[in-house]
């Protein structure tokens, strides 16, 4: 008997134990992939209630009858699938209590998609999640024991802290790297209240002193954690914020400097807490990220720290008909050694996705990168003889970066999206290819500097994907100029892919119509083609799409370093040169 009570008690102890582990575990769980990135997706102002019973507001009339709490499930599963991140952030008016009639139900219903996802979720409390049946603490008691969440209702460290859900999160490196026990991402989650409790002060509430020190102290911790112990890091590791109530400070901007819309007032507290300023002052935090305002989805810089909007994504949230609900993306990339091992945080980017068709991608811009000098240097050291003007050098091309990096982007796009389009001007007919790509191919290689600047992979449409598109990369990567083995036989290849692709792009083309046989209006249309297809992916970078990896930063550098303002002329001159090599200059 005693041996039974004995085995049963020992069997709940390993239970407790595997228990806690797991929670261990959870907690352990969020580092960079693989792919040296971590991604979040932010969910702001689901304003869920009852499901398909709850109607949308503000769309077009013409949607009014088919639109339900069910678009928004809809959304958050098309983001996911789209975006697949590691980590989504729901900030806050998860669920709209007033129309809800049990905000249990609310709340399951509003996270489904998430749970479903096997990603891990978070969330924070907006002003409205406490309008039904529940109460703040209840609403975040009920978050934190659902699925696949690493929310926390509040630090077990902490005694005396305002509201509910004030945590944060720590994102490892790379699994096997050196920085692998390292967090190279610091996440803060804060609950920035509902309303004031003052009596003689109106309007939204805010961020405490009791959670500002918390705050503090936490990120004082990691930032000795990250500087000491093994690899010492000079810098604290960057460090990411989300709540749900804009602070004061976003009202510091206008659209001269900020990106994206703003088309409402800020909706901040009427009193400043100060929590600007305990940011400014820890130093980690790099970009604060909130909802609240839906028709807000801007980011402005003030003293060095980005402050951004989400954008409504609820479809029963206030918005505005016709203007698209939206999500915002953040990935931090971590730096790569030469020998190929990821470090820590090099850059955060950012950009939203609307929910249209296509889930458009727009506003796509860089945070915060790791300081522009120290990488130009080592650039600049290990590819020039001459160090006597370095620091000349590095002074001036930060300034040339600053002002150039957006254009010279899409100048490698445009130039990419050139050699591109000429390529399928002739992928009509597979002779003509070879031969476009043997005749080019030798002068291709002057360019081969333009051409790798380009940030975006060409992955924008099945029609638009072309196979010429990997001999490209192939090229611009191994800089060498296409063999003509390479393009006769490989090249043949894809010509046939391309032409079945071409055959069924948009537009309809006379495929028999060979280019050449054209008289000269065709001719010109060809070219027109072109300069579209450019103007497109030139818009596609600063409006339509987000970016991705293969942007070369070293390679970036080192063009701005030797052609400074001639760029505009080289990109000429390689339009040039491809209107030359596909025979396409007028007659
Ligand atoms: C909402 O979802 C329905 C059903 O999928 C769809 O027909 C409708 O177009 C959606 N409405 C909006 C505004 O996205
Ligand atoms: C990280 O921690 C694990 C477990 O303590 C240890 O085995 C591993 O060697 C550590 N890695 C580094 C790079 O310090
Ligand atoms: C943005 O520009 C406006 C002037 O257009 C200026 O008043 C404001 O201070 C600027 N804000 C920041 C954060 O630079
Ligand atoms: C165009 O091609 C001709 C002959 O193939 C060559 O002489 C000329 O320099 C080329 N022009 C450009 C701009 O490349």
């Amino acid at each position: 008997m005693m041996i039974q009570i004995l085995i049963i008690l020992y069997s709940f102890l390993l239970l407790s134990i595997c228990i806690s582990t797991q929670q261990q575990d959870q907690e352990q769980k969020l580092r960079f992939g693989k792919n040296g990135e971590f991604k979040i997706l932010q969910v702001a102002d689901m304003h869920y209630a009852n499901g398909k019973s709850t109607r949308c507001l503000d769309v077009l009339p013409s949607q009014y009858h088919s639109c339900t709490d069910l678009n928004t499930t809809a959304f958050i599963q098309r983001m996911i699938l789209a975006e697949n991140p590691n980590l989504i952030v729901f900030t806050g008016d998860n669920i709209y209590g007033y129309d809800s009639s049990d905000s249990a139900k609310s709340l399951e219903a509003a996270f489904a998609p998430a749970i479903a996802s096997n990603i891990p979720w978070v969330a924070v409390l907006g002003n409205h999640d406490q309008e039904g049946s529940l109460s703040r603490e209840g609403v975040m008691k009920h978050i934190v024991a659902m699925k696949n969440t690493l929310s926390i209702v509040n630090p077990p460290e902490v005694h005396i802290i305002d509201g509910f859900g004030n945590y944060n999160l720590e994102v490892k490196g790379v699994e096997g790297t050196a920085f692998e026990n390292k967090s190279v991402l610091n996440l803060y989650f804060l609950d920035s209240g509902d309303y004031s409790t003052v009596p003689f002060i109106h309007g939204y509430g805010w961020i405490k002193p009791s959670q500002q020190l918390w705050f503090q102290q936490t990120s004082e911790k990691l930032q000795k954690q990250y500087k000491n112990g093994p690899l010492p890091q000079k810098e604290p590791a960057p460090g990411l914020a989300y709540f749900h109530i804009p602070l004061p400070e976003y009202a510091s901007f206008d659209s001269s400097n900020f990106t994206g819309v703003k088309q409402e007032g800020i909706s901040s507290p009427s009193v400043n807490s100060g929590f600007f300023a305990t940011l400014v002052e820890v130093g980690d935090v790099k970009a604060v990220f909130v909802g609240h305002d839906h028709v807000n989805d801007f980011c402005g810089k003030l003293a060095d720290i980005q402050l951004c909007y989400a954008g409504g994504f609820g479809y029963h949230a206030y918005g505005k008909a016709g203007w698209s609900r939206r999500a915002r993306v953040v990935v931090a990339s971590l730096e790569r050694t030469e020998d190929g091992r990821w470090e820590d945080v090099k850059t955060i980017k950012t950009w939203k996705r609307l929910d249209d068709r296509d889930l458009t991608g727009i506003n796509g811009e860089v945070l915060w990168s790791k300081s522009f000098g120290d990488h130009a240097q080592a650039v600049i050291r290990r590819s020039k003889g001459n160090h006597d003007d370095l620091q000349i050098k590095v002074d001036e091309l930060e300034k040339l970066f600053a002002d150039h990096k957006l254009h010279v982007r899409n100048y490698g796009v445009t130039a990419k999206a050139l050699v591109k389009s000429y390529a399928r001007y002739q992928g009509r007919e597979a002779k003509a290819t070879s031969v476009f790509l043997r005749k080019c191919s030798a002068n291709l290689a002057q360019f081969s500097d333009l051409y790798s600047l380009a940030p975006f992979k060409f992955d924008m449409e099945e029609s638009e994907t072309l196979a010429i598109e990997e001999d490209c990369e192939a090229y611009s990567h191994n800089g060498k100029p296409w063999n003509s083995h390479y393009s006769l036989t490989k090249g043949e290849t894809n010509v046939a892919r391309m032409k079945t692709e071409w055959g069924s792009a948009q537009k309809p083309v006379p495929v028999d119509n060979s280019p050449f046989d054209q008289p000269q209006k065709d001719v010109m249309k060809g070219d027109d083609e072109t300069e579209d297809d450019s103007r497109k992916l030139r818009m596609g970078f600063a409006h339509d799409h987000p970016f991705d990896d293969s942007f070369n930063e070293q390679a970036l550098v080192l063009f701005v370093l030797n052609s400074g303002n001639a760029i505009p002329a080289k990109l000429q001159s390689l339009h040039l040169l491809l209107l030359n090599c596909s025979d396409m200059k007028p007659r």
